[in-house]
């Protein structure tokens, strides 16, 4: 049976045997009824002595998981209570993998039917879906259905609608600092393809990557997906810890950041750390994947530029979507390659599938260019700060002293810390049977789980209603506690 264990993170033994047993029976991979190995064929399988090994079947055997049956052995329990099992469902996304080993299967990710989201307070992700203008937009899109005539009706081209491109490019140099022009933008569907086209471009089969750690489990996917070897990568106050890149050796071909906005932990990386990584870069021959999924929403400090905009040498692959500050359902994200890797990007491109649907790219330009989308950005920040700081209230007035606020400063979730002993997949799936979604910290990881913490998107709900969330939540941890 497969473990990852590492000695070398201080999480002891024992808890790293439990942490992965009882994933591997609340993701499936051991299925209720199933015998598990005996405690002296597991301690053999992973090198260790038996004593870590029995602590962690005790534990499983006193919470529930496991059942012994004399003379027979220990097995998975039949009677998982439902909403452990449903937790699947909110997020078990990410396998546990060595750190440095990488990994390419992903044995326990749910199935795509699995996938649910709905729009309820701390669903991570959304967007103020109730705020959006619905009728501007409408107006637009029902403009350009009456519009199409033959021409537009066919393969359109692989780079995306000419007039999105220049209406991004122009957007991304004013307001996020990136250096480009409309003919290095690629228009493909969100920025989950266009991790998937960069890996496609720029890897080979188990080219090693490497990831912020916690991060983000759509990179995790996409990378897997592509058969990289993950490679995960500390971050702490000042973003991804490059001098602890530096150490996982020369072979690292792409590192993948959330540099304005850690995804899930909220910094934003310091200068001295983005000047160390594009010298990295420069240096290994390197590609940095810049991911810059909701920066338009900054709550204290000024806006901060990109990493691309520091780039003077072509490494850094630059990623937006208009997930967050449009709807995700409008599927249209872009990729702002370096002139150098043009030609290889567009060939990726066409191969995917061809083009975007362009119904939905011409009726975004409209959007940009009549001046819709600053409008909605304007508005949208005020309303997520007054959303954030009720969020913020009620976690002071109902959870002071159950969680710890990470970084609230960007973006549209704020990720909170739990107190020691607390698991945080159990309270998300007793949140989501109160009709909540928070996912839980420990899908961010790679390798072994380090913080158990609990992401709350503000975006997608009312003031007052995520206030009334807060009681909830603390119901929930005052319960656990
Ligand atoms: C870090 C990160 N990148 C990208 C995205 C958006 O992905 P997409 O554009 O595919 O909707 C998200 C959405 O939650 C995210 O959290």
């Amino acid at each position: 049976m497969h473990l990852p264990l590492d000695r070398a993170i201080g999480v002891p033994i024992f808890r790293q045997i439990y942490d992965g047993l009882r994933r591997a029976i609340l993701d499936g991979r051991l299925r209720p009824g199933q015998r598990i190995p005996s405690t002296r064929s597991l301690a053999a399988d992973l090198g260790v002595s038996r004593l870590p090994v029995l602590t962690a079947y005790e534990q499983l055997l006193h919470e529930g998981y496991l059942v012994g049956r004399t003379g027979s052995g220990t097995f998975v329990t039949r009677d998982i209570p439902d909403h452990l099992l449903r937790s699947r469902a909110i997020g078990r996304l990410t396998p546990q993998s060595r750190p440095g080993a990488g990994t390419r299967a992903a044995p326990n990710q749910p199935s795509p039917a699995s996938w649910s989201f709905p729009v309820v307070p701390f669903q991570i992700g959304l967007p103020a879906l109730d705020l959006f203008p619905h009728a501007a937009w409408a107006k637009l899109v029902a403009r350009e259905v009456r519009a199409e005539t033959p021409e537009r009706l066919a393969y359109g081209d692989p780079a995306g609608l000419r007039s999105l491109r220049v209406a991004i490019a122009e957007h991304l140099r004013t307001s996020r600092a990136v250096r480009c022009v409309a003919d290095q933008i690629l228009i493909v569907p969100g920025s989950q393809a266009a991790l998937r086209l960069a890996a496609a471009t720029l890897l080979e089969r188990n080219d090693r990557v490497a990831l912020e750690e916690p991060g983000y489990f759509g990179a995790h996917r996409a990378f897997r997906a592509a058969a990289a070897q993950l490679v995960p990568v500390p971050v702490d106050a000042d973003g991804l810890n490059v001098a602890a890149l530096q150490r996982r050796g020369a072979s690292i071909r792409a590192v993948y950041v959330t540099p304005s906005h850690q995804y899930p932990l909220g910094m934003t990386m310091s200068a001295s750390r983005r000047f160390a990584l594009l010298d990295w870069a420069a240096r290994h021959q390197a590609w940095i994947l810049e991911d810059d999924y909701d920066s338009e929403f900054r709550y204290i400090s000024r806006p901060v530029g990109s990493l691309q905009g520091m780039d003077a040498r072509d490494r850094v692959i630059y990623m937006g979507t208009f997930s967050k500050a449009l709807f995700p359902a409008v599927r249209v994200g872009y990729v702002v390659v370096p002139p150098p890797l043009w030609t290889r990007f567009l060939e990726s491109r066409f191969a995917f599938d061809i083009f975007a649907p362009t119904l939905y790219q011409r009726s975004l330009a409209e959007f940009l260019k009549t001046g819709h989308f600053a409008r909605h950005l304007r508005r949208m920040r005020s309303a997520y700060l007054e959303r954030r700081d009720a969020l913020l209230r009620g976690l002071e007035r109902h959870c002071g002293d159950l969680v710890e606020v990470h970084n609230s400063d960007a973006g549209l979730h704020v990720t909170v810390l739990l107190r020691e002993g607390l698991d945080d997949q159990e309270v998300a799936a007793r949140l989501g049977r109160r009709g909540l979604a928070a996912i839980p910290l420990s899908n961010s990881y790679v390798g072994p789980v380090r913080k158990q913490g609990l992401l709350l998107g503000f975006g997608c709900a009312a003031p007052q209603r995520l206030h009334a969330a807060t009681r909830i939540l603390s119901d929930v941890l005052r319960e656990r506690a």
